[in-house]
């Protein structure tokens, strides 16, 4: 099962796949944990990305590129693997196609999550996240057992820099100029599904596990 999630901020790519990854027993890949370990660790590339993450604006191509043509080679993907907020732009989705065309591995399905503003804003302004393991959190919609504790490891939760409203505003406006381009690429490919953004978690994981049943994905 080789998935690509994409989706707007806040869209609830990365609470899925977490799920998914669990269930099928296949990595998530996601460029922004990935990421925000390079900038906890202080790397170069860290360095460099915390620039443009904290204003909400894009890591350049090159720097995800890499990296992911990286991590999709390494042996735990030969089972498949979920991508989680890449590609997000054309450069980057042409880069996959041809990494993954050389190994072998091509994309399986796309899974489009729409979701309102409304919905977005709701979720961002509440989210909270490990500092050690990165399960996400919601101060509302998915508390956690001990306040500002996360269930799965004990450490301290957070508010994420960049779900302050201004730049979540922000991350919105540069979502809607890059992706809409992606989701038409994947559409042409007759790889994509839409699934509702706004539906609550059981009801997104119900509305999945029944289509890759139906698509004969496993
Ligand atoms: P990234 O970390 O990918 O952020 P994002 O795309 O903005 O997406 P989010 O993580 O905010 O949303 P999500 O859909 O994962 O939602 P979640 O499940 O957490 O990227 C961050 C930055 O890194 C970018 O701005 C950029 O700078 C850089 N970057 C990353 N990838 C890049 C790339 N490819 N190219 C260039 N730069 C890149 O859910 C949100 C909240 O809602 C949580 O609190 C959760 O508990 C709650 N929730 C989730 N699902 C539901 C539900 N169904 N019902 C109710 N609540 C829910
Ligand atoms: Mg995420
Ligand atoms: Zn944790």
């Amino acid at each position: 099962m080789r998935l690509v999630l994409l989706g707007p901020p806040g869209a609830g790519k990365g609470t899925q796949a977490k799920v998914l990854s669990k269930e099928y027993n296949i990595p998530h890949i996601s460029t922004g944990d990935i990421l925000r370990e390079t900038v906890k660790a202080k790397t170069p590339i860290g360095l460099k990305a915390k620039v443009f993450m904290d204003k909400g604006e894009l890591v350049p191509d090159d720097v995800v590129i890499e990296m992911v043509a990286q991590r999709v080679a390494k042996p735990d993907c030969e089972k498949g693997f979920m991508l989680d907020g890449f590609p997000r732009t054309a450069a980057q989705a042409e880069a996959l196609d041809a990494t993954l065309t050389r190994l072998n591995r091509p994309i399986d399905m796309v899974l489009f999550f729409k979701t309102s503003v409304g919905t977005i804003v709701q979720r961002l302004s509440g989210r909270r996240v490990c500092r050690n393991c990165a399960e996400n959190y919601h101060v509302k919609n998915i508390p956690p057992k001990v306040d500002g504790k996360c269930d799965k490891c004990g450490s301290e939760l957070y508010q994420r820099d960049d779900d302050k409203e201004e730049t979540v505003l922000y991350r919105i406006k540069v979502y809607d100029k890059t992706v809409p381009e992606i989701v038409n690429y994947y559409e042409n490919k007759g790889a994509l599904r839409t699934i509702c953004g706004d539906f609550d978690v059981d009801e997104a994981h119900d509305y999945l596990s029944k289509l890759f049943v139906k698509e004969g994905l496993k």
